[in-house]
């Protein structure tokens, strides 16, 4: 049995509303909990507008729940100024977009090397750390590119090298593969599947799609704003759509 010092997310009975420009509020997320461990690859799959980047908002602490408790590393995100919420979100998490979510006009190199801005490191060692996880990624010759002089695999694998700069314990990846074609979205996810393995970073990625989540080992479905299964990956779809839980 996982010990309790291994668990990473804990969401307890989390809901989320947004108000309504007409007045009123629009609940997204209804009673989420699950617990995510060290060293899990899980997937969050669910339709358009079922709630995947709400809930991936909050487990990211970019956002917060309306009610529930949420805890990242143990410690509960209600209680924390925002400017603890900033450290952990430098320290602990590295963040992948589906759309790169790069500086366009700064280098790879300087794009790479953001999130240890913050960390008071020499630029010396910020320059070297970059430098290898460019290599890591298999860009370093590519470190003087702008972002716009690369292509859309390329791209995701400098966001990640950047993800990777600040050492993080958990990935957020959110539609990792949305803006590429299925021969670069295929060597992505592989990629992430090796960090996890090979490195055993903890890997949270949403997508709407089967073929896609087939590459983590746990599922996690949600269908309007409710989990409806949450278990190994199904061999067959349609699990999903009976829901288990
Ligand atoms: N900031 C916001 N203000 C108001 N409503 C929001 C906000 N963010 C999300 N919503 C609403 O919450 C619902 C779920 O949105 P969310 O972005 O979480 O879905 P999703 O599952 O990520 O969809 P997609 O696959 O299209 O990205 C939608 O109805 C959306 O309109
Ligand atoms: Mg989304």
């Amino acid at each position: 049995m996982p010990k309790s010092q291994d668990i990473v997310i804990s969401m307890d009975k989390i809901c989320k509303s947004f108000p309504l420009e007409i007045g009123g509020q629009q609940q997204v997320l209804f009673d989420i909990t699950f617990k995510v461990h060290a060293g899990e690859f899980v997937a969050i799959m669910g339709p358009s507008g079922s709630g995947k980047s709400t809930c991936m908002n909050i487990i990211g602490a970019l956002d917060t729940p309306t009610s529930g408790t949420y805890e990242l590393y143990g410690r509960n995100i209600a209680n924390m100024t925002p400017d603890e919420l900033a450290v952990i979100r430098n320290e602990y998490i590295g963040f992948v977009f589906q759309q790169f979510n790069l500086l366009s006009k700064r280098s790879v190199l300087d794009n790479v090397m953001l999130p240890l801005m913050y960390r008071g490191l020499p630029m010396s060692e910020r320059v070297r750390r970059a430098r290898e996880m460019l290599k890591r990624v298999g860009l370093e010759k590519f470190e003087s590119y702008l972002p716009n002089q690369l292509s859309g695999g390329m791209k995701q694998r400098v966001a990640i090298a950047r993800a990777l700069a600040g050492d993080p314990k958990l990935i957020l990846a959110d539609e990792p593969t949305g803006a590429l074609d299925s021969k670069m979205g295929h060597e992505i996810l592989t990629f992430l599947k090796q960090l996890n393995h090979d490195m055993g970073i903890t890997i949270v990625m949403i997508t709407h799609e089967f073929d896609i989540a087939k590459y983590a080992s746990r599922l996690i479905h949600i269908r309007d704003g409710r989990i409806n299964y949450d278990g190994p990956v199904p061999r067959d779809e349609r699990v999903l759509e009976r829901g288990q839980k």
